[in-house]
């Protein structure tokens, strides 16, 4: 059925994309799910009513009970930590009634904390005053301030930028030349995805390069929902032209004419630079037919979301962008054989395609050797608002940990018992296994942590840690896709198990807690649902004194 689904949003293509209009709808009106607006737009897609509800009402910000919201608070784990939501929403209360205080995670003002957003822009870290004038006047600062810094002897993702003609000068000379020769230099890099899973981006490119058909899709996933990341909303507010290279060096070698950027709505300047950026491109003649006389045809399509997690997981971006719900899909067959209307279609993550520039302009070994044997290049690290130096790093990959924690960043400016280092899903380091990590995929996973797109949350002392695990089961629950029973059912019975324990109702079973979190490691089908159980059991291990009083004792 989906695939006939998918064949329907085909038809409308791009230009009269299914899913935008929805997302204009909730742009007007503040839902999408208005009765004639859901029938008639069924009607057009040739979806029908029931799927094109299906499909609004799965989008936080397209629901019904969207509409009246007014302001929407940041409730991610990092603004949770900061311990600045309380006082906010009681500063916001005094403005707004109840029903149109809403919530939104993340806004990726990690490194301040008490974010919100308010008339579709972004803010963090005001006073009562300045709520005061913002919520009278309309006028605020909204600037987003935090410090970058590269400890390469070159800065690469981080370099500033030279203008287009001197910066898409290497693509130019590629374009030229034989994609055979770009495999290598591709192979020879050793670039892993930045999205999480860190996978061989050659072999990517190369499945998508095989693969038959006339029509073919980049898509850049820039949907970086973790909580405590803002690397891609770096990358694409500050280097916006080094994800639009990557993505057309990626055209230009699998075969495929359109990039198609999936943009969260959480991020709206991301929003409005990523297109100003591809008008440059345009205006400079870098975009359409022949470009520069080289016979490739490329152009980009900018896609803004609607408020769901798992639109970052690759299956789910790319039913969302067909119109349909998004759930994840069952894989094989992967997005380079079947992905956007079931065409072969790369998915790489916003960081993934800034690195092709430095891929192009070096050479593959030379990019190998920045970093370790497995895990090469340069990796950027986002901190939040415990650090003395918030920011974004950018390091060679095998970096250890404590140089950037502590020398760069200067440290914890408050009491600090674990990080969580790669989102929800990443482990939770107690801080006295920082010393012994680097920044690579090996030295995370080989000590039972993950380095997923390396988001750094700190979970304060005073943040009791059973606190911490209901509110990262509640986070999976909230957005959990529903595709599969053990994310499903199993993040709402864990919450609920974690909940009582901390009202006093009941102490937790711990054979049934290891039971819940086995079946959902081994059984989800996508690593929400599997990958929740990380960071719990890292809690439960590395805490256990401290919650020992909500378990019961093992019989
Ligand atoms: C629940 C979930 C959320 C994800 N969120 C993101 C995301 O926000 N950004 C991203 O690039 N990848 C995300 N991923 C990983 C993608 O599915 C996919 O692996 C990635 O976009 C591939 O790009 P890469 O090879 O460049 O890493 C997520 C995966 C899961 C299971
Ligand atoms: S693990 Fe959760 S998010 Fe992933 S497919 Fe299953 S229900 Fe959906």
């Amino acid at each position: 059925m989906s695939r006939n689904l998918s064949a329907l949003s085909f038809r409308k293509g791009l230009d009269e994309n299914v899913f935008s209009r929805m997302v204009e709808m909730g742009d007007q009106l503040g839902t999408a799910e208005v009765g004639d607006k859901v029938h008639k737009m069924g009607e057009e897609s040739l979806f029908g009513d029931a799927l094109t509800l299906g499909a609004v009402s799965f989008y936080d910000l397209l629901k019904k009970q969207h509409a009246d919201k007014k302001v929407l608070l940041c409730n991610g784990s990092a603004c949770l930590c900061a311990g600045t939501q309380g006082k906010l929403r009681e500063d916001v209360a005094g403005h707004f009634a109840e029903k149109e205080i809403g919530h939104i995670c993340c806004l990726g003002r990690c490194h301040e904390g008490g974010a919100f957003q308010y008339k579709g822009k972004n803010y963090s870290g005001q006073t009562a005053a300045q709520l005061e004038t913002l919520f009278k006047t309309g006028e605020g600062d909204s600037t987003d301030r935090y410090a970058v810094v590269s400890d390469l002897a070159t800065p690469i993702l981080t370099a500033p930028f030279s203008g287009i003609a001197e910066y898409y000068a290497p693509l130019k000379e590629w374009l030229a030349r034989s994609r055979d020769d770009l495999q290598a230099e591709l192979r020879d890099s050793k670039l892993r995805g930045r999205g999480g899973a860190g996978f061989p981006m050659h072999l990517k490119w190369q499945s998508c390069r095989e693969a038959t058909g006339p029509v073919k899709y980049i898509v850049c996933n820039a949907d970086e929902g973790d909580p405590g990341a803002y690397i891609d909303k770096y990358l694409m507010e500050e280097q916006p032209h080094s994800v639009l290279l990557g993505m057309m060096a990626a055209g230009w070698f699998c075969g495929a004419q359109v990039g198609v950027l999936y943009i969260r709505a959480e991020y709206p300047d991301s929003v409005s630079r990523m297109n100003a950026a591809v008008q440059e491109l345009r205006d400079a003649g870098w975009l359409g037919k022949n470009i520069q006389g080289s016979g490739f045809d490329f152009d980009f399509k900018t896609i803004k979301g609607a408020g769901a997690y798992i639109c970052g997981e690759e299956t789910a971006l790319l039913a969302s962008i067909e119109g349909q719900r998004p759930e994840v899909r069952v894989r094989p067959p992967f997005p380079t054989v079947e992905g956007l209307y079931r065409k072969p279609t790369v998915v790489n993550n916003v960081e993934t395609f800034a690195n092709l520039l430095a891929i192009l302009t070096m050479g593959g070994k030379a990019y190998a050797a920045i970093g370790t044997d497995a895990s090469t290049g340069p990796k950027l690290l986002s901190l939040d608002s415990h650090f003395r130096k918030p920011g974004l790093y950018e390091v060679a990959m095998g970096t250890p940990l404590s140089k950037i924690l502590y020398d760069l960043a200067g440290g914890f400016k408050n009491p600090v018992k674990a990080i969580q280092v790669g989102g929800p899903l990443g482990g939770l380091v107690p801080l006295d296994k920082i010393d012994s990590l680097t920044v690579d995929f090996e030295s995370f996973k080989n000590a039972g942590f993950l380095l997923g797109h390396a988001g750094v949350v700190s979970i304060p002392e005073s943040l009791p840690m059973i606190e911490y695990i209901e509110h990262l089961f509640q986070f999976t629950a909230d957005e959990s896709c529903g595709k599969c029973f053990p994310c499903r059912l199993g993040s709402t019975r864990g919450q609920e198990l974690v909940a009582k324990a901390r009202n006093g109702k009941g102490a937790i079973d711990p054979e049934l807690m290891t039971d819940l979190l086995d079946t959902m490691e081994q059984a989800s089908l996508c690593a929400l649902g599997g990958g929740v159980p990380l960071p719990i059991k890292n809690a439960i291990r590395y805490f256990a004194a401290e919650l020992k009083p909500y378990f019961a004792a093992p019989a």
